[in-house]
């Protein structure tokens, strides 16, 4: 069978991630998918840069409109980061019938309404694995896997930089600005870490999640948000005294009133699993009827791991399209369902 033919935005950590794991493992990955999966159209800054990664059998552009007007493109990978050119581009190839897939959060916690039902009117995916905890597989977990629950909640460590920096700050004594130091300078938090310490990039996460657990439509202002910039050493040895951790984590649930989106430091009794989640790891416990409680563990962030949730999201898509190449498929349906406002 012909491969199926992908476009890819944005050739940096993850996109640089996304073509080294496809070519290494093209092989199993094209028996899973059951035909090959072929990036043939990327767009970059840097031209030059990126023909000497890819070498002479791909197109490269720097003008991603390109990349979404190629008839031979059928998904289009967005890894530009960003909501505003991001959103115009996944718009676009939304309208021409690609598939899309997508690790950008800021993106789907703004506007995924709006594009999931553009995607829902065209027929087509939008499958974003990597938006949320990188390597770990929790939208399929939940989609697929946990698929005949009724959730009840989802828990989880979903920034890695604040879970570092509330590790270090117990482990060695050190103040919350020593650790954000040490974060930088290992590359976990930005050069502006204001997302990540505040809670904001938690956040994000958790509304895409709560938007699958639940059926609601994406409401990232409905969420109340609190990082860890207040935390500091007291606050630790206090909570150990106690016999607790304290862990930034993001909550959601199910109230009689609607549905709790809160992101905020937390007490953690100290022999639970989440308590024990140490270094730039991140783990998703998710409580479901039938099941009970499940708990998801791994990298959530970093060049292959969030490689891995791309990749694997293409192959998804790719599985999706060859059987109903006309994309009848219907796409995710939102019900509207009422939130509750947290009080601050
Ligand atoms: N800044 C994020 C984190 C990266 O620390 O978890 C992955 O979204």
């Amino acid at each position: 069978m012909e491969s199926i033919k992908v476009g890819l935005l944005g050739l940096g950590v993850v996109g640089g991630g996304t073509w080294s794991v496809l070519q290494r493992n093209a092989e199993e990955i094209s028996r899973r998918a059951g035909r090959q999966i072929e990036i043939v159209h990327v767009a970059v800054r840097d031209v030059a840069k990126a023909r000497a990664r890819v070498g002479d059998a791909v197109s490269i552009t720097n003008d991603p409109t390109e990349v979404v007007s190629n008839p031979q493109v059928d998904i289009v990978v967005e890894l530009i980061g960003g909501t505003t050119l991001a959103r115009e581009l996944v718009l676009a190839a939304i309208g021409q019938g690609k598939h899309v897939v997508t690790a950008n959060k800021a993106l789907l916690a703004t506007h995924g309404t709006e594009i999931f039902e553009a995607a829902s009117a065209k027929g087509v995916m939008v499958a974003f694995e990597a938006a949320v905890a990188g390597g770990i597989p929790i939208i399929k977990a939940i989609r697929e896997g946990l698929t005949a629950n009724r959730i009840e909640w989802i828990a989880g460590i979903i920034n890695g930089t604040t879970n570092y920096i509330l590790t270090e700050m117990r482990n060695r004594s050190i103040s919350f600005e020593q650790a954000l130091s040490q974060a930088q300078q290992l590359g976990y938090a930005e050069a502006d870490p204001t997302s990540d310490v505040e809670g904001f990039d938690a956040a994000q996460k958790l509304t895409l999640l709560a938007s699958m657990a639940f059926g609601i439509p994406v409401q990232l202002s409905r969420a109340y948000v609190e990082g860890i910039t207040h935390v500091d050493d007291q606050d630790i040895s206090i909570a150990e005294r106690l016999g607790f951790r304290i862990k930034l984590l993001g909550i959601t649930r199910r109230r009689p009133e609607g549905i709790e989106l809160r992101v905020h430091p937390t007490l953690v009794p100290a022999n639970s699993m989440l308590a024990n989640v140490e270094d730039a790891m991140n783990a998703v416990l998710v409580n479901g009827d039938a099941v009970g409680q499940t708990l998801y563990y791994g990298k959530g962030a970093g060049e292959e791991p969030t490689a891995s949730a791309v990749v694997a999201d293409l192959v998804d898509v790719t599985r999706l399209h060859t059987a109903d190449p006309e994309h009848r498929v219907p796409h995710l349906a939102f019900q509207p369902e009422s939130m509750v406002d947290i009080p601050v």
